[in-house]
């Protein structure tokens, strides 16, 4: 498109159904802010626009879990989503709720004008119904085993074991997650987008921007070559927007389809407020609208949202999609029911005042192309030897000389040698790059850039070694001092972007006003006279104690969920009282207890068994100390015929319980009783 005059941007309405973790910062959030900064720096004029997605199944079932009403979760969540995103310094313009009442009521419009055009099919069809629960069985509602891997757990829309998307029909032995009963299936009426139909101008408007991410592109291509098939926009719950039209009682509009509508009525709300007109972000072919999702979102924001935006009429569609992909966690897919995450509160928590490292780390290792790692390892050296080595190092530098030579005040230029000419044309090329990067959605190549100014100022001081000319040319210093003072604040408008609590202490030490992006590079941008402040580290070192704390961490979800992970033992099959009868159970006490000699398994135990002493042998020497057993009380067969290991005779068998980790547990009556006590 020619140079736009606006930009609407919009980052993935997150469902309120739980906190945000790096995943979601990674993906989609810091990237959406990273580009809005940067317009607004380079004079753009732009709505920031995102907010939560608070219908659909995921937020009823996260209500049924956490034993509420979904009112109550989304609720809940809003307020934490939106407090996370104020602490990482995401700017939104606004950050609304689907549960708006102007958001019901610009879905039910679009839905009515999309009717009234005749873009709706109404198709009967046979879907699950929980007659217990009076309930038709969408989605999540159903589970059963997937016809794929044969997981017993599958979704009625997706298997999560092997990734593979199903409809509730294709599940073998459903059940509903309601009642746990079998469905039966019955007659409903849903309104379906005929995406067949539409495939021609569908198919046009993807081939027209060849220019998207080869990601994002791609999976449309896919899409379209199989052939894309009717949608229902409607479905059969009591969550969500109204199906505004006669005789849809207890139907409500598909979340993805009020969902999109969102970034519209969100746009309403915030031109109300702002004292803007929304229609120029929506209906104004030289707006620019970009959508910043994850890759699980992508049909829907290339395919079923402009379809609809076409259906109804009167909007522009998106002029790009950047989707990420994802953020792995320690070489692991970050998981909220396996607690596989990064929460963002948390990161607040242990580490205070260091958003702006997180934002780094994420940034630098975007998944812009790939699904990509985030360790903690790599946080530290990121943190360590870029943040700290580099750039903290260089503004360090540049503000102790000047605050120890010049009492903080910026000197006067003299005579410009060679190198000094030379750094600042490479300076004043950078922010044009950068900017040039940010534009075409490559992040991490900005950011390099950016790390790239402070890379040139280290480098400057390293080569004019303004400590040691000091004793011989007080002048030259002055000039030194006054290049590196400007790349300093050149610094502090290109970091913006991606350091936003940075720029602002750096602006603050500097005493520079907040400056434009057309400003950096510049050779002046700090007057000679100026005042700047004390020095003040901008990072500091992690430590490797710290990062072990976090790997820790994660280590211990880990074993927590492999614990969860271990299944009961399937029943033996049954046996008679008199086969019962046949067992004599009886307590004893350990009198003795030493180890076998060359096992490494048995420990050899005399026991009190009331009548005698009697030896028996066990396989738990990797699990108790023979001292730690001598004294106690314990469950034992008495009957057990005789049995002969390494020598010695066994008379009978000690019994334990087996915990989830393979640690052993003795059983043993709640209070001491006789020795020779039986058991029934
Ligand atoms: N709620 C969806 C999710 O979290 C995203 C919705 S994006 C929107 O995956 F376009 F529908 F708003
Ligand atoms: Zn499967």
């Amino acid at each position: 498109m020619n140079k736009p005059k606006r930009y609407t941007v919009t980052a993935a309405l997150i469902y309120a159904n739980g906190p945000i973790h790096i995943g979601h910062l990674a993906g989609c959030y810091v990237p959406a802010d990273v580009y809005v900064r940067y317009l607004r720096a380079a004079g753009e004029d732009v709505a920031f626009i995102s907010g939560t997605d608070e219908h659909g199944v995921p937020i009823t079932i996260k209500a049924k879990k956490e034993g509420t009403t979904p009112q109550a979760v989304v609720d809940k969540y809003y307020g934490i989503i939106k407090k996370s995103f104020e602490d990482f310094g995401i700017s939104f313009d606004i950050y609304s709720r689907t549960s708006k009442e102007i958001h019901h009521k610009t879905s039910q419009d679009f839905f009515v004008k999309m009717y009234d055009k005749g873009y709706f099919d109404e198709v009967t069809t046979e879907q699950y119904y929980d007659e217990t629960a009076g309930q038709f069985l969408a989605d999540r509602y159903i589970v059963g085993e997937c016809p794929n891997c044969h997981n017993p757990g599958a979704y009625g829309d997706q298997c999560e074991k092997c990734g593979s998307t199903l409809s509730p029909t294709d599940l073998i032995n459903p059940r509903s997650t309601f009642s746990g009963s079998k469905p039966v299936m019955k007659a409903t009426n849903n309104w379906y987008l005929p995406l067949d139909r539409m495939q021609p101008e569908i198919e046009k408007y993807v081939n027209s921007h060849p220019e998207w991410k080869a990601n994002v592109f791609g999976q449309c291509q896919s899409w379209l070559k199989q052939g894309l098939q009717p949608r229902a926009m409607t479905r059969d719950l009591d969550w969500g927007i109204k199906v505004p039209l006669k005789d849809a009682e207890g139907k409500v509009l598909y979340v993805w389809f009020d969902a999109p509508i969102g970034y519209i009525s969100m746009t309403k709300e915030w031109a109300e407020q702002a004292g803007k007109r929304w229609e120029d972000y929506w209906c104004d072919e030289d707006t620019k609208l970009v959508h910043f999702i994850g890759k699980d979102n992508i049909v829907f924001h290339c395919i079923i949202f402009p379809a609809m935006l076409m259906a109804e009429g009167s909007f522009i569609l998106a002029d790009n999609v950047p989707a990420n992909e994802f953020m792995n966690l320690e070489n692991d897919k970050i998981s909220t029911s396996r607690n596989w995450a990064v929460w963002l509160h948390e990161y607040l928590e242990e580490f205070p005042g260091k958003q702006d490292v997180l934002r780094y780390v994420l940034l630098a290792n975007a998944p812009e192309t790939k699904d990509n790692d985030f360790t903690w390892k790599d946080f530290q050296t990121k943190n360590n030897s870029e943040l700290v080595g580099i750039f903290g190092n260089f503004v360090n530098r540049t503000t102790v000389l000047t605050n120890k030579y010049y009492e903080g005040v910026v000197p006067e230029k003299g005579e410009l040698t060679d190198f000094d000419k030379q750094t600042l044309e490479t300076l004043a090329q950078l922010p044009g790059q950068i900017g040039e990067s940010l534009r075409n959605y490559k992040q991490r190549e900005a950011l390099a850039g950016m790390l790239e100014v402070a890379r040139l100022g280290n480098k400057y001081l390293a080569d004019t070694e303004p400590w040691k000319v000091i004793k011989q040319d007080e002048e030259r210093v002055k000039t030194i001092m006054y290049v590196a003072l400007q790349i300093t604040a050149t610094l502090s408008i290109v970091c913006e972007p991606f350091l936003p609590f940075t720029a602002e202490k750096l602006r603050k030490q500097l005493n520079l006003e907040h400056k434009g992006w057309s400003e950096a590079g510049k050779d002046d941008l700090i007057k000679t006279g100026t005042k700047i402040e004390e020095a003040e580290l901008l990072f500091e070192k992690i430590e490797d104690s710290v990062v072990e704390a976090q790997v820790n961490k994660l280590l211990e979800t880990k074993r927590q969920n492999e614990l969860e992970g271990k299944e009961v033992t399937p029943l033996k099959p049954e046996i008679t009282f008199d086969d019962f009868a046949k067992l004599d159970i009886r307590i004893g006490k350990i009198l003795e207890a030493e180890p076998m000699p060359k096992s490494k398994k048995l420990l050899k135990f005399l026991i009190d068994d009331g009548l005698e002493k009697r030896t028996i042998l066990s396989g738990i020497a990797e699990h108790f100390s023979p001292e730690e057993m001598i004294g106690k009380q314990v469950t034992f067969i008495a009957n057990l015929a005789p049995r002969k290991m390494m020598g010695v005779e066994s008379n009978g068998m000690i019994l334990m319980a087996e915990d989830k980790d393979g640690s052993l547990s003795l059983l043993q009556p709640h209070k001491e009783v006789w020795s020779g006590a039986t058991v029934s």
